[in-house]
């Protein structure tokens, strides 16, 4: 049989407009004052919990990343001659990526690690005497690891910051800035002091608290809006959707919460609905609310939008790609430059 040349080949390589909600970062410039004193009080400082973040540091955050994301091109490049470390030891797409994409984007260079087994770990040496080592070696480091402690650890050790890109089932906090981010470039008028009754919004969750980092890192973010949050109902199955004391943390900030199992009558409430089905779990990953599926067929109520931190699995289906529900992938997009906002903001030389 004759090979042909694949039509795709044929034409240059071009982006197509499909999604919704890619380009709106102005409406967010526009309705935001700069302020860099918040953003300079988070510099050489580590992160590790979405808890360590005030809501005007998050409004100045989200605003520097429609700062990189209104720019054509990157004329500045503030980290050269910086080393990121970048250290995952469980998978990732998206975040590892996009940090390093990020890191080279601003002009620094990279080191990394992917697989513990080959460092000094193997030999039994300590996470103490690696982050030690990594106080010489570089500027930063990113740390993913299913050890929800090993970051603590460094921590103690670390004289270069440190960044949380998912430690266990405890807490993703920059996935949680990229879900902000996209947040509110679709409404920017929650990070307002003030939110009408009519702008509020309700937020619906499909996942498990207790078990996923994104959604606990995500909490802790809607709980410094909560002035601009009807309700975040959490639709779960599970007997015990949230950890000791964090409903109680929520609630503290004024975030009003409802756990329910019903995803089919509430779905039409929702301006956002959250979803993800996968924890991972040491060296594996638990499935949650798997019987919760959202598709083109899904009572979603019109102009509301979708969010999912990625990979997704059957829960989330292809053909919501194409409609105006679709903001996922923006806000896969949109994390490159939340993390270029908070890496250059953490870097100050
Ligand atoms: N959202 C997220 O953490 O994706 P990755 O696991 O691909 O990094």
């Amino acid at each position: 049989m004759v090979k042909k040349v694949h039509p795709k080949l044929e034409e240059p390589v071009e982006a197509e407009n499909w999604t919704e909600g890619i380009e709106q970062p102005l409406a967010l410039l526009d309705q935001i004052d700069e302020d860099i004193a918040s953003t300079a009080e988070i510099a050489n400082h580590s992160v590790v919990s979405a808890r360590q973040f005030s809501r005007q540091q998050l409004i100045q955050l989200c605003r520097l990343a429609a700062k990189f994301e209104t720019q054509q091109s990157f004329g500045q490049f503030p980290l050269t001659g910086k080393i990121l470390i970048s250290a995952f030891y469980e998978p990732s797409t998206r975040t590892r990526l996009s940090f390093e994409s990020v890191w080279h984007r601003l002009g620094g260079d990279i080191i990394s690690i992917t697989d513990p087994s080959t460092t000094g770990i193997a030999k039994g040496e300590s996470l103490k005497d690696v982050a030690e080592m990594m106080n010489h070696y570089g500027d930063m480091v990113v740390l993913r690891d299913s050890n929800e402690k090993a970051i603590y650890e460094m921590l103690d050790v670390l004289r270069i910051p440190i960044i949380n890109a998912g430690n266990g089932t405890d807490e993703h906090p920059t996935q949680a800035l990229a879900d902000l981010y996209a947040i509110i470039k679709w409404r920017p008028e929650l990070m307002m002091d003030e939110v009408s009754e009519d702008q509020k919004i309700t937020i619906g969750i499909i996942g498990n608290p207790s078990r996923m980092r994104t959604v606990r890192s995500l909490l802790l973010f809607l709980s410094r809006i909560s002035q601009g949050i009807n309700e975040v109902v959490i639709i779960s199955n599970s007997t015990e959707s949230f950890s000791p004391g964090q409903r109680e943390e929520l609630e503290a900030e004024g975030l009003k919460l409802r756990v329910t199992h019903d995803l089919e009558s509430e779905l039409p409430s929702f301006d956002i609905t959250y979803i993800n089905a996968i924890a991972w779990v040491g060296n594996t990953y638990e499935e949650h609310g798997i019987e919760y599926k959202l598709s083109k067929s899904s009572p979603l109520k019109k102009g509301s939008i979708i969010l999912h931190p990625l990979a997704r699995g059957e829960e989330l289906s292809t053909d919501l790609d194409n409609t105006e529900h679709n903001w996922y992938f923006a806000q896969a997009r949109g994390a490159v430059f939340a993390r270029m906002a908070l890496m250059s903001s953490l870097v100050r030389f």
